[in-house]
């Protein structure tokens, strides 16, 4: 936590996680989600979650984000904000990135210790969080041997 990056844009990050919120598709569960990613040169990817009717077909919106960063050139990530809450304009709860995806975000984050995610409810009601913290003890690129 004390080695979070500091020169992060925690409101930037938060107010594009809102906007794609709004583009989440969701009609199954109505939990909408959006996510922004902060790549290392400092461009912001958005995602929301995008259901199927075939359920297990799902896309969280954290991962949405990252593939888009990933899929445009840019795979190494500083931050992320997400925000998530049932269908409404009103963010009731802090909505923490599944395990799925902090194993997917730990893919692209060279340094965990430093990597900052931002649980927010609104742009001045948030929670920071390392990634290390968020998934110690992490399996990664380093456990496989070629
Ligand atoms: N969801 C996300 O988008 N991110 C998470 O980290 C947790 C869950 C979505 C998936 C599904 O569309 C809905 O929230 C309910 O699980």
């Amino acid at each position: 936590m004390d080695n979070l990056d500091k020169n992060i844009p925690v409101e930037e990050l938060i107010q594009s996680a809102m906007q794609a919120r709004r583009k989440a598709h969701a009609p199954y569960s109505g939990y909408y989600v959006g996510a922004a990613v902060l790549t290392m040169d400092n461009r912001i990817y958005t995602g929301c979650n995008i259901e199927n009717a075939s359920f297990g077909a799902t896309v969280c919106a954290e991962r949405t984000a990252i593939f888009k960063a990933v899929s445009e050139g840019r795979g190494k990530c500083r931050a992320l904000a997400v925000t998530g809450s049932p269908k409404g304009e009103e963010i009731t709860q802090y909505a923490f990135p599944c395990g799925v995806c902090r194993q997917v975000i730990s893919e692209f984050a060279p340094e965990p210790e430093k990597f900052v995610v931002i649980v927010a409810r609104s742009k001045d009601d948030y929670k920071l969080f390392s990634l290390e913290e968020l998934l110690p003890a992490s399996f990664g690129q380093d456990q496989i041997v070629h």
